[in-house]
């Protein structure tokens, strides 16, 4: 088949906030950059980021970067790589100024400074109040950033491929990366993109859970990509729980809720997180808190005629304040749970919200394979925001923290490819080098076979039952067993529209295969960890075991193959924060 083909300097792939950060450096840098996006960019995940992006400014409490620091490597459970989470924690103040400067149109205090609020897990220091440390836009920071880093991504003359669908990555023959197949989804048609820097924007895969934050459009399909180039996933078994999704919606409400002085209650009315975390409270690490609403829902102090929500109170802020810092959560309030917060609280449970594991990167953002031992660097393939794992949430992410992550590691990206731009190429491409991503585009054309609709619900099934807040051995092995039909089954499936124009079932068969990739990842790398650590969580094993478990899980898709890689303890200027006993 005559493909056709299109060449940059560099491709983004993805059009979240990551992307566009990445892509916005290149660009400006001076190098031919685009970015492949299966939705129109500014409908990307990221405009659902609600509550702020955290830099340690001090505008409101003291605070310094150091702590950020600190309060970062001890929400990770001390799984974190603390050169990276330095490297972010020091650039923050300065990436949040860059966005103020590009426009973003962030809160602000009478005096001017941008407005921040206090996120879970920001401690105590001066002995003080908690560090009011999350830049917010109202509740709408994500929106914001989003649109702001789309209008720079124009200005700076980036090309946009807006709903194309990136199928498979393309390498050279030495293994360097050379570039994707993409299908434009309004005309069905392939079509090579070549470029010596490759960047893997593709956002989050909570699409594996049946309750859920994430977009339908959050597939892991970068993370399929890598798994069929034969590389690996890194730490998948740490999924993060958010403790406030709308019950029975899956809605988020932000923890900037609880920043600004909200709580939860249980069925009899209590303030139960003063029992569980009684410094913090409801403003614990994400993991504490979705844990502790868990257990009052499974011991029968839930809310509602069922027992099976908390609700989370937050009329005593009054009507001004929530209208003023949290509009969007009134009115998801509204519409999702059919309660206004100003009068009544709202019905909440912890929900799928993000992914701590990813695409092993360096804190270049550099993708990392690792043979015999050894980290190996893929040249010219980077990974960025929630798609990476950098990894600076190791086990469990602090809130507002992931649109700091996306930012930093998506300019670091652009400036590693500017500054070795001359060392990538593109015109050695491998024998075959698309055959993969043509056949499996044609491998849909196939007729006669059940529903991809089966095998999805299979995985919803095993992921939400087998592999949620708390785990157990018995119940993850039968969660295995089951997962392992659902692989062979795909293969049988076919669709029943095989036209080329706009051909939606296609492209979600597509993505199927990638979320079962990331289902697979996490299944097998949950039940190998024989410990508790941050969001995986066994009753079996209920301490964490820092003499064998600190170290990043691998997992291969040859055989569901599994390795392991040490966490980087080593900051690169200040010293290491030794693990301890986590509490808030
Ligand atoms: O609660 C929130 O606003 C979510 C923020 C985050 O996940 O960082």
């Amino acid at each position: 088949m005559d493909l056709a083909k299109r060449q940059f300097d560099a491709i983004v792939i993805g059009g979240g906030g990551a992307g566009l950060r990445a892509v916005v450096e290149l660009a400006r840098g001076g190098l031919r950059a685009a970015v492949v996006s299966k939705l129109f960019p500014t409908r990307s995940h990221t405009v659902a980021a609600q509550g702020g992006i955290s830099a340690a400014l001090g505008n409101v409490t003291p605070d310094n970067w150091h702590w950020h620091m600190y309060d970062t490597v001890k929400g990770s459970d001390y799984l974190g790589d603390q050169d990276s989470i330095e490297y972010m924690c020091r650039q923050a103040p300065e990436a949040i100024f860059e966005l103020e400067h590009m426009g973003l149109p962030f809160s602000r205090l009478d005096d001017g400074r941008i407005y921040q609020r206090p996120f879970g897990g920001m401690s105590q220091n001066y002995g003080g109040p908690q560090a009011s440390r999350t830049c917010a836009a109202a509740d709408r920071t994500g929106h914001a950033m989003l649109h702001t880093l789309y209008q720079q991504s124009l200005k700076a003359g980036v090309h946009f491929f807006d709903e194309y669908f990136a199928v498979d990555l393309v390498f050279n023959k030495d293994g360097t990366a050379a570039g994707c197949v993409v299908i434009e989804i309004e005309s069905g048609e392939p079509l090579l993109i070549q470029a010596g820097a490759v960047v893997l924007a593709t956002g989050g895969g909570g699409r594996i859970y049946r309750h859920t934050t994430n977009a339908f459009s959050n597939t892991g399909d970068g993370l399929g990509m890598i798994l069929r180039a034969g590389l690996p996933l890194q730490d998948m078994e740490f999924w993060q729980f958010h403790p406030t999704g709308v019950a029975n919606a899956g809605v988020l409400i932000t923890e900037g809720s609880r920043g600004e002085g909200g709580y939860l209650l249980n069925g009899s009315g209590e303030r139960f997180m003063e029992r569980y975390a009684p410094n913090a409270k409801d403003l614990a690490g994400r993991d504490v808190v979705a844990r502790a609403m868990a257990l009052e829902i499974l011991e029968g102090r839930g809310c509602g005629p069922k027992k099976d929500y908390v609700e989370l109170k937050l009329d005593h802020l009054g009507e001004e304040i929530i209208e003023e810092r949290l509009p969007s959560i009134r009115e998801i309030a509204i519409k999702f749970a059919n309660v206004d917060p100003v009068e009544t609280p709202i019905p909440v449970v912890p929900t799928v919200h993000y992914m701590m594991g990813g695409i092993p990167t360096n804190r270049f953002a550099q993708v990392i394979t690792h043979k015999n031992g050894t980290d190996e660097i893929i040249a010219g393939l980077y990974a960025v925001g929630e798609c990476a794992s950098v990894s600076v949430h190791g086990s469990n992410r602090l809130g507002s923290n992931s649109l700091l992550d996306l930012v930093i590691f998506g300019r670091a990206a652009g400036k590693h490819i500017i500054e070795h731009h001359g060392d990538f190429r593109v015109d050695d491409l491998a024998d075959n080098a698309t055959d993969m991503a043509l056949s499996r585009i044609a491998r849909w054309d196939s007729a006669g076979g059940e529903s991809p609709d089966t095998i999805r619900e299979g995985m919803l099934d095993v992921v939400q039952n087998y592999f949620g807040v708390f785990r157990t051995e018995d119940n993850m092995q039968a969660g295995l067993k089951k997962f392992a039909k659902l692989l062979p089954q795909m293969a049988t499936t076919a669709i029943s529209d095989h036209s080329k124009i706009y051909n939606t079932a296609r492209i979600e068969a597509l993505e199927l295969e990638n979320l079962l990739l990331v289902a697979a990842a996490t299944v097998h790398s949950a039940a190998a960890r024989k410990e508790s650590r941050g969001a995986h969580a066994r009753d079996d094993y209920p301490d964490r075991n820092d003499a064998e478990w600190i170290k990043h899980t691998l997992y291969f898709a040859d055989d569901d193959r599994l390795d392991y890689r040490p966490v980087q303890m080593q900051p690169l200027t200040v010293e290491s924060f030794p693990p301890k006993k986590r509490t808030y």
